[in-house]
């Protein structure tokens, strides 16, 4: 049984169906002020930009909890991860959805992949994956959504989930189908050192990584890649993560030494490396961070936009999380258009406006992602000429990308409908 509950702006419209075991809350929020960007922690925080669609999914059945945000399908279907996490309310799960996707739509726009902005998140206690019948439900509501949301992995989400929600729907991707994609940290790892490394180049003047001291907090599936290459460039390593065999693995592997996590943030460095969670640069961590660069792969790693503007008066260069960890949804992107996208859409179009050209290949890839760097530089060097923070402008460039493509393009086929 299934409970739709639709919320506009100015109204109420609930639609009951035969029995209770399914509810779905949704605000299709297009045009409206329902976003107000007053949620906690929201990074940087966006508030001009309301959401399209916000969906918020309670099984009884299978006892999925989640929330689809869409942001923007301005340039295409709003892509985005599916976050595992545990969240201490509804609200909480709502407000990082929001803020995630957001963030989708300024990372998606910049990379140039024909994919709008969105993010999921599915609530859970620490630890406890997802069902089958969850993901099986959680896959019924990306068809309902008919290619408006294309969802991949994230925190707390592998492969084997996607696998499992692709039984049931063709709007995922992280898959690896023929060799092509398949889990992107790899690619967003690779992104994030080399745009890392041509920032360091710009910012310090210097040739090479060899000999700087450089802060990795979390060890997950991009931080530990990063370590990689971040060890193979001569930089002294030093990590931290909740779980500590990952931090004894990396002190082995690559010579790091370790950091608790009460001392990450007081650990002096020239570069700080975010690959745990967003919001790690509060005012008060960004006014105090030891370090002469912040530059990971963590989304919204800036708490606020007063955080930026801390780290700007204090000479600590930031680099905007959206610009350097593009390289996973890149890949997401050229997996999901040539393999999964033909006729998405419930009028059978194909609702991608770059559809790469399949015999491309992996280059379609490699040359996208070897755009981060140079795109990096363009911003820093427009902030340091005009006094505005690297965050503020990347935002800034992203949405004229957004709205220029609004002008000429109306919402997706499924949300018009
Ligand atoms: P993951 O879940 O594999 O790793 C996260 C790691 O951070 C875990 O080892 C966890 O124990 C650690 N951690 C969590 N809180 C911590 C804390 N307070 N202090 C120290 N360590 C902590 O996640 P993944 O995939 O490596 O992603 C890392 C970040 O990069 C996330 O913010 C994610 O949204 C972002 N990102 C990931 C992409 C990908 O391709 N996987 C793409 C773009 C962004």
């Amino acid at each position: 049984m299934v409970v739709i509950c639709n919320l506009l702006p100015n109204q109420f419209a609930y639609t009951y169906a035969l029995n209770w075991s399914y509810f779905c809350l949704e605000y299709p929020v297009q045009n409206s002020n329902v976003d107000t960007g007053n949620a906690p922690n929201t990074a940087a925080n966006h508030p001009a930009t309301p959401h399209e669609q916000i969906r918020v999914i309670e099984d009884r059945a299978s006892g999925l909890k989640a929330v689809i945000a869409i942001h923007s399908t301005a340039l295409g279907p709003a892509a985005g991860g599916c976050r595992r996490w545990k969240y201490a309310s509804m609200q909480q799960a709502i407000d990082d959805a929001k803020r995630l996707s957001t963030g989708m739509t300024y990372k998606n726009a910049l990379a140039g992949i024909g994919f709008g902005g969105g993010k999921s998140v599915i609530m859970a206690d620490s630890n406890v994956k997802p069902t089958a019948l969850q993901l099986q439900k959680f896959a019924n509501c990306l068809n309902e959504l008919k290619g408006r949301y294309i969802t991949a992995e994230d925190v707390g989400m592998g492969v084997g989930q996607m696998v499992s929600m692709a039984q049931h729907t063709k709007f995922v991707s992280g898959i690896g189908v023929g060799g092509i994609g398949g889990d992107p940290s790899p690619k967003t790892a690779q992104g994030v050192f080399i745009g890392l490394e041509a920032a360091a180049q710009y910012q310090f003047g210097i040739d090479s990584l060899q000999g700087l001291r450089v802060v990795v907090q979390g060890l997950g599936n991009v931080g530990f890649a990063l370590c990689e290459r971040l060890a193979a460039a001569g930089v002294s390593l030093f990590v931290c993560d909740l779980e500590v065999k990952r931090v004894r693995h990396a002190e082995h592997k690559f010579g790091a030494q370790a950091v608790s996590l009460q001392r990450v943030l007081s650990t002096a460095a020239d570069i700080f490396v975010p690959c745990a969670l967003g919001g790690v640069i509060t005012e008060a961590v960004a006014e105090t961070l030891p370090v002469a660069m912040v530059a990971g792969a963590a989304n919204n790693q800036l708490a606020n936009e007063n955080s930026g503007e801390i780290l700007l008066q204090r000479g600590v260069q930031y680099v905007p999380d959206f610009v350097l960890n593009a390289g996973g949804v890149i890949s997401i992107a050229h997996e999901y258009h040539v393999t999964r996208s033909a006729g998405a859409n419930a009028d059978g179009s194909n609702d991608v406006n770059n559809t790469p050209d399949s015999s491309l290949g992996e280059k379609w890839v490699s040359d996208r992602i070897s755009e981060i760097p140079q795109r990096a530089i363009s911003i820093l060097e427009v902030a340091r000429n005009t006094g505005c923070t690297p965050d503020a402008v990347a935002r800034r460039l992203a949405l004229e990308i957004v709205n220029a493509a609004r002008q000429s393009r109306p919402l997706h086929p499924a949300h018009a409908a």
